[in-house]
């Protein structure tokens, strides 16, 4: 059997996660600082997830010298491990599993192995290329790709009633591989003020924070992706951190999160902790969210401790009022 590579999968992320930036990696990308393509960095992105800015990071700048990923979820960061070290391992296991699940005929059967697979995953020791496995097996026919676990830690997530869900993209296993191959990759499990530790003292860094979003009101919340929340502590600990790159080392840094004052307008949250920065505002199609009318236009905020080439100041009241409607 020939297999062909698929070009268009390079560089996509073979998990799908809620915040994914797979859709707003360009605009991102319009706010990077002019001149990193000039010299070698580092590149650190503390809050990885689905990495669909770090699987891009990677194909356009070939000056990357290192990467530093971190994730607080530790099967997340087990499946960078074996994506970049057990590829062909992961793809024949992951194969054979999705080729069980569409033998079955029905959505009873179906939604049984998969409740099976999700015990097996909550309950049982298992290899770091099973726990891959199952990990992307539920990613791809749980409700929405969600990852959310309750108060024991436990994945649960329910079915998603999909008829054919794609389990196994080989091409982008295979392509995501490659690129963390292609530089020194360092992948780490923890807080993401870890990652201070694994900087280039001698060199430039440059950080990527998206972290989990401030919700933008009490009943949009979506912040347990692990069991530990992110509360208003939290990302306030986040801007100290980034107020101490900014101040005693001179990193440059990036950050993504929910644009709370457009919505509500008394709400100046991200205004006043970032005050001293660079706050612009992207639209952002957010394609997780359990009610398909709220899966419209959101501004989202991008913040930055350097100028972004071409930056216009935009206050929240202005806006699309798409915002305060939902
Ligand atoms: C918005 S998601 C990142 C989305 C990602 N950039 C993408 O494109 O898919 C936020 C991530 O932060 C992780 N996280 C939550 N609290 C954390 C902490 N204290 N330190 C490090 N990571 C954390 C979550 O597990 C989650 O994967």
């Amino acid at each position: 059997m020939i297999i062909k590579q698929d070009i268009s999968a390079v560089g996509k992320p073979f998990i799908k996660w809620a915040g994914g930036k797979g859709k707003l990696v360009s605009q991102l990308d319009e706010f990077l600082p002019e001149n990193l393509g000039r010299h070698a960095f580092t590149y650190v992105e503390p809050f990885v997830g689905g990495g669909a800015m770090l699987f891009h990071m990677l194909q356009k700048y070939p000056n990357i010298k290192r990467v530093v990923i971190n994730d607080i979820n530790p099967y997340l960061t087990i499946a960078y491990r074996v994506v970049k070290e057990n590829p062909e391992e992961l793809i024949n296991r992951l194969l054979k599993l999705a080729n069980e699940y569409y033998a079955l005929s029905g959505e009873e059967a179906q939604k049984t192995f998969f409740l099976d697979v999700r015990t097996i995953f909550n309950s049982e020791k298992l290899d770091d290329i099973d726990r891959t496995k199952y990990l992307i097996f539920l990613n791809r026919t749980c409700f929405n790709g969600l990852y959310r676990v309750n108060g024991k830690g436990h994945f649960n997530v329910p079915f998603g009633k999909y008829a054919h869900p794609t389990i196994c993209n080989a091409d982008v296993i295979r392509a995501d591989s490659a690129l963390l191959n292609s530089t020194e990759v360092v992948i780490l499990n923890g807080d993401f003020e870890e990652t201070i530790n694994y900087l280039d003292e001698q060199g430039a860094n440059f950080f990527y924070f998206d972290p989990p979003y401030r919700p933008l009101s009490a009943t949009s919340s979506f912040t347990s992706y692990a069991k530990e929340d992110f509360n208003d502590e939290e990302q306030i600990r986040l801007r100290d951190f980034c107020q101490r790159l900014n101040g005693h080392l001179g990193i440059r840094w990036m950050l993504s999160n929910a644009d709370c004052s457009a919505k509500n307008p008394e709400d100046r949250f991200f205004e006043e902790n970032y005050r001293d920065f660079f706050i612009s505002r992207v639209y952002a199609s957010r394609s997780i969210n359990a009610n398909p009318s709220k899966r419209g236009k959101l501004t989202e905020l991008l913040i930055s401790n350097y100028r972004p080439e071409g930056y216009i100041e935009i206050a929240a009241e202005d806006v699309e009022p798409y915002n305060r409607a939902i």
